[in-house]
């Protein structure tokens, strides 16, 4: 049976049978990716699936005959950088359908772009000319600005719409801080016939960006992306065991209790129970947990390597989040983890959550891990220098993430 490949794919976006449910945030994405000069925030954790759904969305405004393109703007280290991811987007999706698109744009682009015909499929991908990586901040930010104005006139001209999703744009602080907000703003609103989705999961900048006297204060609706129904998510994980040969028995729902409530490590650990259920033909709970600890420790290196890379102080918040009974700053919590003051175990929380390791959470240290790996590796690996073995650990409670 070895020739079945996994029932579950964790390895960038997923579409088609790998994915499901999300209805009502992919109707919401559709809708306002066709409704021109419309604009929506979406936000929400890491691993969430936003990038799925938001695809799912331009796939289904496509196949409905309608337009919409999804640019990455996460890799993108200046503003040159995200015009060409635009660029490229609209290439490859309206480059069909648009036959003029790359030389229209050349024509309003002028000097500043060049044109690449891609290898085996003929497709004109147009790029802004690489000099202007090397121009001022402005001028780069006026050729971001000229890449979406150009959309909008031949969207106008066509008398459609055009659907412009920018996924991580929260990355133009970090190469353009305050300026580049701002500029973006001022591009975005007054087009009338695109419309945008601006997507991205780091939410303490993305926060600051929408609230009052923000660049983004006012302009956006917002669908925050939260957990998928565990329910459904589990029975989805079940029908797909059984569709491709492995019963499920139950592990579905383990799958969920002990990965969730992210999706990504939700079908991460399904995935690596359906490998393990290769031989017998049966998942169910030990083979859910026995998955979860393999991939822990098949992440041991770079787990042991980040650890050791944090202070003392760091290391036993890590420590007491996984392990706490009490509040953070409770006595007890303090003394046991070796926490020092009040003070001092609140500052090393909260690098912690700059680091992205942790996030506030309904848990009893009101701390809890990002990531079920992270907290299963301090759990097997270090509790045991303060004299706690995993026996004394309560069913996953500790430190799991509130869904
Ligand atoms: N609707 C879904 N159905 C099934 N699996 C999903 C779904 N959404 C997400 N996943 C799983 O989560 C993984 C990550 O999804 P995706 O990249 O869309 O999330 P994201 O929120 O954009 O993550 P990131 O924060 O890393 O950008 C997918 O590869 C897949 O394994
Ligand atoms: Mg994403």
């Amino acid at each position: 049976m070895s020739h079945i490949p996994n029932a579950f794919r964790i390895h960038g976006v997923v579409s088609g049978e790998h994915f499901t449910d999300r209805a009502d945030e992919v109707a919401r994405l559709v809708s306002v990716l066709r409704e021109p000069g419309a604009k929506l925030l979406v936000y929400g954790p890491r691993r969430m699936g936003k990038t799925s759904a938001i695809l799912r969305a331009v796939e289904r405004i496509e196949a409905e005959g309608g337009h919409a393109i999804l640019a990455d703007l996460s890799t993108a280290t200046t503003a040159v950088d995200a015009g060409n991811r635009v660029l490229e987007a609209a290439a490859r999706t309206l480059g069909r359908s648009w036959r003029d698109l790359a030389t229209s744009l050349a024509e309003r682009l002028e000097a500043r772009l060049t044109l690449r015909t891609e290898r085996g499929t003929g497709l004109v991908v147009p790029s802004l000319q690489v000099g202007l990586r090397e121009a001022s901040p402005e001028e780069q930010r006026r050729a971001l600005g000229s890449v979406l104005d150009t959309l909008d006139a031949m969207a106008g001209e066509r008398g459609t719409v055009l659907g412009v999703a920018l996924d991580e744009f929260q990355e133009i602080h970090r190469f353009g801080g305050d300026a580049a907000e701002w500029h973006l703003r001022g591009v975005i609103q007054h087009h009338r016939h695109l419309s945008y989705v601006l997507a991205g999961s780091a939410q303490e900048l993305i926060r600051r960006m929408v609230a009052e006297g923000g660049a983004f204060y006012g302009m956006l609706d917002i669908l925050a992306f939260g957990p998928m129904d565990p329910d459904h998510l589990a029975r989805w994980i079940d029908e797909r065991m059984a569709e491709s040969g492995v019963q499920p028995a139950g592990a579905g729902v383990r799958a969920v209790e002990v990965a969730g409530p992210r999706t990504r490590d939700v079908v991460q650990v399904a995935r690596k129970a359906w490998d393990r259920s290769r031989t017998t033909g049966e998942a169910g709970p030990a083979v859910v947990d026995a998955a979860l600890a393999e991939l822990v420790e098949e992440q041991h290196d770079l787990l042991l390597a980040r650890w050791a890379a944090l202070s003392p102080l760091q290391q036993n918040v890590l420590r007491a989040v996984a392990g706490g009974t009490t509040g953070l700053t409770a006595r007890e919590t303090l003394e046991r983890f070796g926490l020092r003051a009040t003070g001092t175990a609140t500052n090393a929380a909260a690098a912690l959550v700059e680091q992205g390791l942790l996030l506030k959470g309904d848990t009893p240290t009101g701390y809890a891990f990002d990531s079920p790996f992270v907290r299963e590796w301090v759990r097997a690996h270090t509790l045991i220098d303060v004299g706690m073995g995993a026996d004394e650990l309560g069913e996953r409670g500790a430190g799991s993430e509130e869904r």
